[in-house]
């Protein structure tokens, strides 16, 4: 007995140290949170709401009223963030003002646009987007994040993740393209790259998930304008992507400038503060797009802009770029009681809470050590991997690619062969051309500069002067093969840069026509923006390689294709199409009533005169374009072939919490190592609302020796087929069909049920 008691005793006494360390070791992880919160609070016990406005300000020092003026304000607490403040040196001393000089030494927050690298340039993100590889996409941003931070930069305005289905709108270039489940993906991959694991870290850079939310919907592809978008397609597409940098993390999102359903995204409670805050508990900052508060009063939503900032700060908005209605308006808001001093907390409170987490309070400074890290060559390197997986091979008849190095003679043509500027694309503000490696130079580097004939022939993508055309010709046909670099400038996508018509700008398709007419292996690598519509191309080349603005080196990662370093391996993460007259055609379209088939597409030119009715097919189609886009979503070539079989599934069916695990077999039935991107695409054959023609809901990139075979595995469970049908979140129990495949118009078929 008393033994027993004994030993009661000490396994209680055990227990009890056991629940202790338990206990602490808990305390320990909500310490940290904790422990922020109650800086937080304390810090705004102290504050004058003087100086809380001024958190919620962000300035470009171009707007601030000149060098002392800026400092003078820094000094007065005027300022929470600084946008564009360039340079290590300003940067260390506008926050030296801050810290020692202001009353309460509270950090400047530095923000800068680093969309897609800071000096070492990667793909423009809608070419990252056809990697399908979040891993080398995460390291991209995280390379950009060690960039910029050494520069004194601790927040970006990335990731950019806007859905599309407008290749007419410029700002395609910056997103991951028209996929909800691609685009989330990639959206947790470049949070993850550009916070890095420690938030404290110098190297740690605090993300913007931007622009919330709908902006990729504006009509006509037309910038800043106007979205109308059903909640279904807000819940099921767009907030998607948004949604996965909230999870990953993201410290701070970005309020768009677009209005959606007659509500502008900066004055939006609906999306900002139901969504956003209540729905998924998002406790971070919102910033507003430049001007996007004062903005709400040409919207016509807002009289004046004490009104804009009333909505606006109602909304949840937290922080105000470059426009000045917080400052003008919250004081005198507050003496009418039309706000109150919580709504203000609040959003300070989202502003420090940033601060500290990223530990500005105790590191405020950049350190000159860490500048050393600008264009490292492993950097470069990377940017050369991101830019070969992004490149997407779309034709390659009688394999006209790759080229043998061994060939005599290449003529180097086209406006975007030697431009150092486009290929890097838009939202630039610190890569350099001089540090860009063309096309050209790579080629020289392979070939040797005596078998490389260049001639421009176009100055630039617009240009239409035909003089070097016949110069040109002869220059082709001295040469065993033709490469033409075409495609975009990089001034024609971006902000601002919508385009109607997505053709081919100047005499491209001319020049290669006539290119064509020498019956010499025509390879034409395009570079642009955007998805352009490149039909007389893919007619008339022998080979296309679509290589977007790859960034800094563009040039070698398109000659390790072009000669056969590497298969390439991208697919499209956007579908193409035939013509502007086809926009929006994505391949998650609902099914119509009247789908049409081949066989019942009417061309324009079968309709015959007399008694033209009778011909017609009555079916959801273009006379002139038909029902198919030019190019699907997911496609993609390689060097060497695939064969997809075996489909199988571990069940016919699962309950609405069950899984099931989905395979096939992928073989490399060609002559070459290569990657592959195995595609898993699902249709929900019925349901409350009418549902997509097919969704991807999964993919996996593989690398397989020639003749070598993997199987594909994924899981799929019911909730991955949840969607929002209106009224609520779902899962309807019904058939679905099932696809792996190589891309949204292939693949292998099998079937089940939800039970
Ligand atoms: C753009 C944002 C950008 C901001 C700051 C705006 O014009 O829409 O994407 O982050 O400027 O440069």
């Amino acid at each position: 007995m008393g033994y027993k008691i004994y030993s009661r005793t000490k396994i209680a006494g055990l227990i009890f140290s056991l629940l202790l360390v338990l206990l602490i070791s808990c305390n320990d992880k909500v310490a940290e949170p904790d422990k922020i919160e109650s800086r937080v609070n304390q810090l705004l016990t102290r504050m004058t709401l003087d100086e809380k406005i001024g958190q919620m300000t962000q300035i470009d020092p171009g707007f601030a009223g000149g060098e002392e003026q800026l400092k003078k304000s820094v000094r007065d607490g005027r300022y929470g963030s600084l946008l564009n403040l360039f340079g290590v040196e300003k940067v260390n001393e506008m926050q030296k003002i801050a810290i020692e000089e202001s009353r309460l030494g509270i950090p400047l927050l530095i923000g800068r646009d680093v969309i897609h690298g800071y000096r070492t340039i990667f793909p423009i993100p809608l070419g990252m987007a056809a990697s399908w590889n979040p891993e080398i996409v995460k390291k991209a941003f995280r390379i950009s994040a060690i960039e910029c931070s050494s520069q004194g930069i601790k927040w970006t305005f990335a990731p950019m993740i806007d859905i599309t289905w407008d290749p007419r709108w410029g700002r395609i270039a910056e997103g991951c393209g028209e996929d909800p489940f691609l685009a989330s993906t990639l959206s947790k991959a470049m949070v993850e790259g550009i916070q890095g694991d420690d938030l404290t870290d110098p190297t740690a850079v605090a993300a913007c998930a931007k622009h919330y939310v709908g902006y990729g919907f504006s009509e006509a592809g037309r910038d800043y304008n106007t979205t109308y978008i059903s909640e279904p397609v807000l819940r099921n597409v767009v907030l998607k992507p948004f949604k996965a940098a909230k999870d990953a993390g993201a410290l701070t999102f970005m309020s768009g400038f677009n209005d959606l359903n007659g509500i502008p995204a900066s004055g939006n409670e609906f999306t900002l503060k139901e969504i956003l805050r209540k729905e998924w508990g998002f406790n971070g900052m919102v910033v507003s797009d430049w001007s996007s508060i004062s903005e709400m009063i040409s919207h016509g939503f807002c009289a004046n802009e004490k009104e804009a900032a009333l909505k606006a700060l109602k909304a949840g908005v937290d922080m105000e770029m470059s426009s000045l209605t917080y400052a003008g308006n919250i004081k005198q808001l507050l003496q009418e009681g039309k706000i109150d001093q919580q709504m203000v907390d609040e959003a300070v409170k989202n502003i420090l809470r940033v601060k500290f987490k990223l530990g500005l309070f105790e590191n405020p400074y950049t350190k000159a050590e860490a500048q050393k890290q600008m264009l490292n060559p492993d950097f470069l390197d990377h940017a050369r991997k991101v830019a070969r997986e992004s490149a997407v091979l779309l034709k390659n008849k009688d394999k006209a690619l790759p080229l043998s190095q061994k060939i005599r003679s290449v003529a180097v043509i086209g406006p975007l062969a030697d431009s150092p500027r486009d290929q890097l694309g838009t939202w630039v503000f610190d890569g350099k051309a001089e540090n860009s490696v063309t096309p050209l130079t790579a080629f020289k580097e392979v070939l040797g500069s005596e078998k490389v004939n260049f001639i421009k022939c176009l100055q630039y993508s617009r240009d239409k002067k035909k003089n070097d055309f016949a110069k040109t010709i002869a220059l082709a046909k001295k040469s065993e093969a033709i490469v033409y670099f075409g495609g975009e400038e990089w001034i024609l996508s971006g902000e601002g840069q919508a385009r109607g018509e997505i053709n081919l700008p100047g005499a491209q398709d001319e020049l290669i026509n006539e290119l064509a007419k020498t019956g010499k292996p025509l390879i034409v690598v395009i570079m642009a923006g955007r998805p352009l519509a490149i039909g007389n191309v893919l007619d008339k080349a022998d080979a296309v390689l679509y290589g977007w603005h790859g960034g800094s080196m563009a040039g070698p990662a398109l000659a390790d294709l072009i000669f056969g370093k590497e298969s390439p391996s991208g697919k499209l993460p956007v579908t193409f199409v035939k013509g502007s007259g086809q926009i929006p055609f994505y391949y998650y379209h609902n099914n119509t009533g009247r789908p049409a088939t081949a066989k019942s597409w009417t061309p324009m030119d079968s309709i015959p005169v007399v008694n033209p009715q009778s011909s017609l097919g009555y079916k959801s189609f273009h006379l002139d374009y038909g029902f198919t886009p030019l190019l699907p979503f997911g496609f993609g070539l390689s060097y060497t072939t695939f064969k997809y079989s075996d489909l199988s599934l571990s069940s016919m069916s699962m309950s609405t919490s069950g899984s099931i695990t989905v395979k096939a077999s992928v073989s490399n039935t060609g002559e070459m190592d290569a990657d592959e991107i195995v595609q898993l695409y699902v249709r929900d054959r019925v349901g409350s609302i009418t549902r997509p023609v097919k969704e991807l809901k999964g993919y996996k990139r593989i690398s397989l020796a020639q003749g070598k075979q993997a199987q594909v595995e994924f899981q799929l469970s019911a909730k991955d087929l949840e969607f929002f049908n209106g009224h609520q979140n779902v899962i309807e129990p019904g058939e679905f069909d099932i696809w792996i495949g190589p891309n949204s118009a292939d693949g292998l078929h099998g079937e089940f049920t939800i039970q």
